[in-house]
């Protein structure tokens, strides 16, 4: 474990040099915990001693990622809660303050990673009303008032909140203006939060290109298509992803930022 202060030029257990990091192991809540991004981090996390906090829907899915993520110091806590549900903000925040409560000086987590929700498809002609007030709730409404609930937790350990923002909020795709849509705004209220909130707690964007995707998993073609889209020419990897949301957790001088990876 490297704690806080520890030099990059300091050998770890085992002879290796440690790259420098600046703040000690974290409490961090990661939101889509179960995803395939949400597994990289939370593991990635748990690897480097954080102590890592995971909600998601499936509660089967849950204790078998907390199961696996003990590293000696027992399962990872987790919190259900479908983001759908009105409640589901109330619901993780009464969760966590009842497995760990807060006290005066450091609240019931540290950080947060926003890496949740589905990938609807939502084919232009068939765009109905609930498929945006459905988007918008998973992906804008319920992050954004979970950041707000937990500001003060955050604040208390100089926290940051990262978000897995995607790339075709600047450059669009076809059929999926309801996801699209709500990624777009919670990249704005996030950038909102981050003036709200700062100097206290730093709120960060990774605004992602393409790392898996649905359709192009069973098509070749449009994988190579998809790919040749971005700069760089292929789908990125689960830990491309990952080093970069863990280098702005601990980027303790940005705020407000976005990150453009794979676009
Ligand atoms: N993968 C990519 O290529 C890519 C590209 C650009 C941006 N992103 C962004 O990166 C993030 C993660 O993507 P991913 O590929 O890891 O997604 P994923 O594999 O589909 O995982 C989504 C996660 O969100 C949870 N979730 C879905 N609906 C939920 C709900 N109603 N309430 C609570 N939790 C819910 C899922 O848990 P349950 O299974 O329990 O529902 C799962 O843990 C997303 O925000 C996505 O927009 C991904």
């Amino acid at each position: 474990m490297i704690r806080d202060g520890q030099l990059a030029s300091e050998k770890n257990s085992s002879g290796e040099s440690p790259s420098r990091r600046p703040r000690g192991p974290r409490r961090v809540l990661v939101v889509g915990a179960t995803g395939r991004l949400g597994v990289a981090i939370a593991e990635a996390l748990a690897d480097r001693g954080d102590e890592v906090v995971l909600t998601a829907r499936d509660p089967n899915k849950l204790e078998q990622l907390a199961a696996s993520l003990d590293r000696g110091r027992g399962p990872a806590h987790l919190v259900c809660a479908d983001l759908t549900h009105r409640d589901a903000v109330a619901q993780i925040v009464e969760g966590l303050r009842a497995t760990l409560p807060p006290t005066e000086t450091r609240g019931s987590v540290d950080d947060i990673v926003l890496a949740c929700g589905p990938f609807p498809r939502t084919p232009f002609d068939e765009l109905r009303r609930e498929d945006l007030e459905r988007t918008m709730t998973v992906h804008c409404i319920a992050p954004l008032l979970l950041v707000h609930a937990l500001s003060g937790d955050l604040a208390k350990a100089r926290g940051a909140v990262v978000a897995l923002g995607d790339a075709g909020t600047t450059r669009p795709y076809e059929h999926h203006v309801a996801y699209l849509t709500a990624k777009g705004a919670v990249k704005t209220g996030l950038r909102a939060l981050a003036v709200e909130l700062a100097p206290d707690v730093r709120v960060n964007i990774v605004e992602l290109g393409i790392v898996a995707d649905p359709e192009a998993d069973a098509d070749p073609l449009r994988q190579h298509r998809l790919a040749t889209r971005s700069q760089l020419g292929r789908f990125g990897t689960p830990e491309e992803v990952v080093h970069v949301v863990v280098s702005l957790l601990d980027a303790t001088w940005a705020t407000g930022e976005i990150w453009g990876i794979g676009r």
